[in-house]
């Protein structure tokens, strides 16, 4: 049985009306990763407008570890709807809000007493960590890395790195942030070789002496595996190397775990498979189960630097949002999800790597539990990022049925979010489909090279 069912081509006429008025009705900054319009969704199955059945890699950028319409979220939604809908936790406070924070307080890595602050966003939740670690230790400075993302807002755009569309034309950018190399092994900054480079990017004390100095840094922050800068996993030394000279300058941490978080990397956080134990975690996506809600969780001393009424929302931690994040952590717990994402990642990795000794184009398979990519290169030995042959892979995984998005700073990373409730035939359905889409690109990319 065929999971993907094309009734029409993709997009299909009524995606293409609607995308038509799209176009008219919302601005072009707005980006599309496929023209498709949706009409319903469940775990890993997407119903278009046009009545086509596709597989999901995307889960709506990673906010979909338990699945489209997970039950027991829906159930939990559905409560709660038939209770009440708002009241802002600062004016008409609900225990869902209390037990989700007690819950994060609990399950985030670091046995210490911590506390939870909800919020809207990813972005939201990232300003909200840098607006507490500077109120905590009076310092201006915010170090962070080359190739990361943390969002849009002002303070998010000005950590994140990649110029063009994320930064270009918007600045001035708020200061103090200063950016160093990550652990980018397949793109090292120094251009060193991992192990032999003993993890110099790691070793900052140099940029302490040369950019800015120590007791001026807040807090540094990282994305355990970075997201959209290309599903970057960096050697296991990374994090050790870098909290041992943080802790030594009494410097925070704060983990972006908004993409990584919630088993997505095969453990509850990624933190945790790469020897990080942040004072401040940010986390949102797959939280809310589809419901938008994100969470700064920390340190409970520096959570309460903020005076009374500093920090908060009018919707932070809406009571529908709460009760779905509840019933998220309940079906991770339930269905085992971490070690699931384990297993859909060895299944891909097993594929990725025959596909890898076949096509030159895939230059490097990486990743953790199912946070898994391939990073796309014109030649192995000049490793030039093939960003067009990763939009084509794209475009083709799309017209015949496979929804899945691009990253990476060059545009050039063919990254898996895929519910992690995903079936094993959907799940090969789907790898099928790529492995087509890699050897039609290739296909064409060998025909252009060697004209007859
Ligand atoms: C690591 C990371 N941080 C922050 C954000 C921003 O989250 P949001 O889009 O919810 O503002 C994202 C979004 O992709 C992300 O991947």
């Amino acid at each position: 049985m065929s999971f993907i069912q094309l009734r029409t081509k993709i997009p299909g006429p009524r995606s293409q009306q609607l995308m038509q008025r799209a176009e008219f009705a919302t601005p072009r900054g707005l980006y599309h990763a496929t023209p498709v319009f949706v009409a319903g969704a469940e775990g890993a199955l997407i119903e278009d407008v046009d009545g086509n059945q596709l597989i999901d890699f995307a889960g709506g950028i990673g906010c979909l570890n338990t699945g489209h319409r997970a039950p027991r979220v829906i159930d939990a939604i559905r409560r709660q709807l038939d209770r009440f809908l708002h009241t802002s936790f600062n004016v008409l406070s609900y225990e869902g809000y209390v037990k989700l924070a007690e819950r994060l307080n609990q399950i985030t890595p670091g046995n210490f007493p911590k506390k939870t602050i909800f919020v809207n966003s990813g972005a939201e939740a990232v300003e909200n960590a840098i607006k507490i670690a500077r109120c905590y230790t009076h310092r201006p400075a915010i170090l962070c890395f080359e190739d990361a993302f943390h969002g849009r807002t002002y303070m998010s755009m000005a950590v994140t790195s990649k110029t063009h569309p994320y930064k270009a034309g918007f600045e001035p950018l708020p200061g103090e942030v200063y950016r160093v190399p990550f652990g980018y092994c397949y793109r090292c900054s120094y251009s060193l070789s991992y192990p032999s480079c003993k993890m110099h990017c790691a070793h900052i004390e140099d940029t302490f002496r040369r950019v800015v100095a120590a007791e001026s840094v807040a807090a540094v922050i990282a994305e355990p595996i970075m997201g959209e800068g290309g599903f970057i996993t960096p050697p296991p030394e990374f994090f050790p190397v870098l909290s041992e000279i943080c802790r030594k300058h009494g410097i925070l941490i704060i983990a972006d775990e908004v993409q990584t978080g919630f088993a997505r990397a095969g453990a509850l956080f990624a933190s945790e498979r790469l020897g990080l134990e942040p004072d401040l975690i940010v986390t949102a996506k797959s939280l809310g189960g589809g419901l938008p809600l994100a969470a700064v969780t920390g340190r409970a001393k520096i959570m309460d630097a903020p005076g009374y009424g500093a920090v908060g929302g009018t919707f932070g931690g809406n009571p529908a949002a709460c009760e779905a994040a509840l019933a998220v952590l309940d079906t991770i717990e339930e269905q085992n999800l971490s070690a699931r994402a384990n297993i859909l990642g060895e299944r891909f990795r097993k594929r990725a790597e025959q596909w890898q000794s076949r096509w030159e184009l895939i230059g490097e398979v990486r990743g953790l539990g199912a946070m898994q990519a391939l990073e796309l290169a014109r030649s192995r030995t000049s490793r030039e990022p093939a960003d067009e042959e990763t939009r084509l892979v794209s475009q083709y995984c799309y017209e015949h049925g496979l929804v899945l998005i691009t990253a990476g700073t060059y545009g050039n990373v063919i990254r898996l979010l895929m519910p992690l409730v995903i079936t094993d035939a959907q799940m090969e359905e789907a790898l099928d489909v790529l492995e087509a889409a890699f050897a039609s690109v290739a296909e064409k990319r060998t025909a252009v090279a060697q004209p007859v």
